[in-house]
């Protein structure tokens, strides 16, 4: 499975940019943790940081979804830390503040590698579901999981696509104004 995602180059900053995918930009903060913001395109290689407010609930909601599935002991996820307001370059931009994972990336691995860690995937998402966590449709996507060879175990990381379930379901319930019962 081939990913092209373009180095998104920002001016330098204080802290080291690690990598990116097709939303975020992760930051180095320290020898444990990192911080990822979300970016947009603003025209041919050139990109911005967001600070919106949909950019803070998106990581907000990543943060969610992946203490929910820290609590539960699945997946491996990083220890998230939360999500604040990091201050670099000219402004301040909501980062959702993670432990630093230093373990080759999925696309990293041999083809062997790989498929045990797919396989390792699959089960993880598995136990999700069962507490009522819906997968991103990009969780198999290699660049989305650490493997740890030596522990034979994976790592899942980039939950901006999973759904809650339970909070959608809540979310999405509807209370009649009048309801003559
Ligand atoms: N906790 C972490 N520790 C180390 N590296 C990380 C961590 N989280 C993310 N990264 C690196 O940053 C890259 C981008 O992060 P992430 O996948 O969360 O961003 P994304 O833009 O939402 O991805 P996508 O392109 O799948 O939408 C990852 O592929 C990974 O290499
Ligand atoms: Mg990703």
């Amino acid at each position: 499975m081939a990913i092209n995602v373009p180095w998104v180059k920002l001016p330098q900053t204080k802290y080291e940019q690690l990598r990116n995918g097709k939303r975020g930009v992760v930051f180095k903060l320290s020898p444990q943790y990192v911080g990822k913001i979300i970016y947009r395109q603003v025209r041919e290689n050139k990109y911005e940081l967001r600070h919106d407010k949909e950019s803070l609930e998106e990581l907000t909601h990543e943060h969610n979804i992946c203490e929910k599935l820290y609590k539960n002991n699945i997946g491996n996820v990083p220890k998230p830390i939360g999500v604040d307001r990091l201050g670099i370059l000219e402004s301040s931009y909501p980062t959702f503040i993670m432990e630093y994972i230093t373990l080759p990336r999925g696309d990293e691995i041999n083809h062997v590698d790989l498929g045990k860690a797919t396989r390792l995937t699959i089960s993880e998402i598995g136990k999700a579901t069962d507490i009522g966590l819906l997968a991103g449709k990009d969780v198999l996507n290699p660049a989305n999981f650490f493997y740890d060879t030596e522990k034979n175990q994976v790592r899942l990381i980039d939950f901006g696509r999973w759904t809650d379930l339970l909070k959608k379901y809540h979310d999405d319930e509807e209370y009649p104004q009048d309801r003559n019962i």
